[in-house]
C-alpha cells in the first residue's frame, strides 16, 4: 500500500484500508516511543506548518513528532508571513516544495475558506499536504480519537457502537464546526452508529454531511441528528460533548456568543453522564471551556479519556507524517534513504 506522497486533507479521502494502515502505524510508534526506541523514519526532512490559527497540541504533536523522526517541523504563522500580504496558495506549494517534503497547514476560522486553500496549495505542491484542521474536517484529531477508542474498547470494528457527539455551550468563542463533521465523516465508515444532538441553530455544513452520509452507508455505520443532548446521551458508549458556532455567525462574535448563551444548559455533567452506557467514556478534543462545555467532575472523572486522546495526536501525527513523506517502508521501523517524489504531481506539472 503505498501513501508516499499522499495528501492527507480529510479521512474521506482515504480508504479504510489505508486508515487503518496509519493506525497500526501509529501504534507500533507509540510502542516504540514508550520503550525509548530511536525511531529516526525521516532524517534531516521538513515539514514545513503554515498556522491561521491558534493550537497547543497540533502544533506540539506534530513539532515534537517530527523532532522524533529525526526531521524538523517548521512553524509559519499566516499573519507573519507573506500570506498576510495576499501570497498565493498555488506559490505557497510550488516554493516550500522545493525548500522541504512536507506540508502541513491549519485554516479552520472562516467557512468555506480553508479546505479549498489546502486543496489549492496540494495542487501545486510536489510534497504531501497534511490538514492541520480546517473549516470542514480536523483528520489528525479524527485519527487520534479512533485509536483512543480502540483502545479503550478493544475493536477498531465500531459495529453497534452508539457514539453521542454533541453541542455544548461555551462562552469564550465560535468554535469551528471541524471537530463533529470530521467525526461524522469517520466514525460511521467504520460501523459506528453516531448521532449528532445539537440545538436547530447548529446545523453542520450540509455538503460535508451528504459526504458523512454517503460515506456511512458504504461503510455500514449510521448517521443520525436530533436536538435533544439528554436523548443523544442515552445508551451512548461514547460522549463527545463539545461547542462549535452557528455557521451564519462565523465572523460575528457577539451574536455568536449570545446565540451559544440561549443554549447554556447543554453541559456534560453527573447527571448526563449516568444517562449514557455504564462503560461510557467522555472524550472531547481539547481545549474545554471548564464549567460550560463540561464539569470539572465529569473532565478529570473516571470517565474521561481526554488526556490519553490528546497524548494519540502525537503517535497518530507521526505515523501520517512517516506514512505520507516516505520514511516508512512497511517492513518494520527502517528509515528510507532517498526521498520520493509524487509521481502524479511530477506529471501533472509537466503538463
Ligand atoms: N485538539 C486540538 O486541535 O487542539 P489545538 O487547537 O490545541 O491544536
Amino acid at each position: 500500500m503505498a501513501l508516499t506522497g499522499k495528501d492527507f486533507i480529510s479521512t474521506g479521502d482515504w480508504t479504510k484500508e489505508e486508515l487503518g494502515r496509519a493506525l497500526d502505524v501509529a501504534r507500533e510508534l507509540k510502542a516504540t516511543f514508550k520503550a525509548g526506541r530511536p525511531h529516526r523514519l525521516l532524517p534531516d526532512k521538513t515539514l514545513f506548518m503554515i498556522f491561521f490559527d491558534l493550537s497547543t497540541r497540533t502544533r506540539n504533536a506534530f513539532e515534537a513528532g517530527m523532532t522524533q523522526l529525526g526531521g524538523h517541523a517548521h512553524f509559519i504563522d499566516a499573519n507573519t508571513s507573506q500570506i498576510a500580504h495576499g501570497e498565493t496558495p498555488h506559490d505557497m506549494g510550488i516554493i516550500l516544495s522545493t525548500y522541504g517534503h512536507g506540508i502541513a497547514i491549519r485554516h479552520d476560522k472562516v467557512p468555506g475558506e480553508g479546505n479549498p486553500y489546502m486543496r489549492a496549495v496540494a495542487k501545486h505542491a510536489e510534497v504531501p499536504v497534511i490538514n492541520l484542521q480546517c473549516d470542514e474536517d480536523h483528520p489528525t484529531q479524527q485519527m487520534a480519537d479512533l485509536m483512543t477508542i480502540e483502545e479503550v474498547f478493544g475493536s477498531r470494528n465500531l459495529k453497534g457502537m452508539r457514539i453521542c457527539v454533541s453541542w455544548a455551550y461555551a462562552p469564550s468563542y465560535a468554535k469551528p464546526m471541524s471537530v463533529p463533521q470530521g467525526l461524522a465523516l469517520l466514525l460511521p465508515r467504520f460501523g459506528a452508529d453516531v448521532v449528532i444532538a445539537r440545538p436547530p441553530e447548529y446545523r453542520l455544513m450540509p455538503r460535508v454531511m451528504e459526504r458523512a452520509r454517503r460515506l456511512a452507508a458504504e461503510g455500514g455505520g449510521r448517521l443520525t441528528e436530533i436536538d435533544d443532548m439528554d436523548e443523544g446521551f442515552r445508551g451512548a458508549q461514547v460522549v463527545y460533548p463539545k461547542s462549535w458556532g452557528a455557521e451564519h455567525l462565523f465572523g460575528n462574535d457577539r451574536e455568536a456568543l449570545a446565540l451559544n448563551a440561549k443554549y447554556r444548559s447543554w453541559i456534560c455533567d453527573t447527571r448526563r453522564m449516568k444517562l449514557a452506557a455504564k462503560n461510557a467514556i467522555y472524550m472531547h478534543c481539547l481545549p474545554a471551556d471548564r464549567g460550560n462545555e463540561v464539569t470539572d467532575e465529569v473532565v478529570d472523572g473516571p470517565q474521561s479519556v481526554v488526556f490519553h486522546e490528546a497524548e494519540n495526536r502525537l503517535h497518530t501525527a507521526k505515523a501520517l507524517m512517516a506514512l505520507t513523506m516516505g520514511g516508512y517502508t512497511g517492513n518494520g521501523l527502517r528509515p528510507r534513504t532517498k526521498a520520493t517524489l509524487r509521481p502524479r504531481v511530477r506529471a501533472r506539472r509537466r503538463r
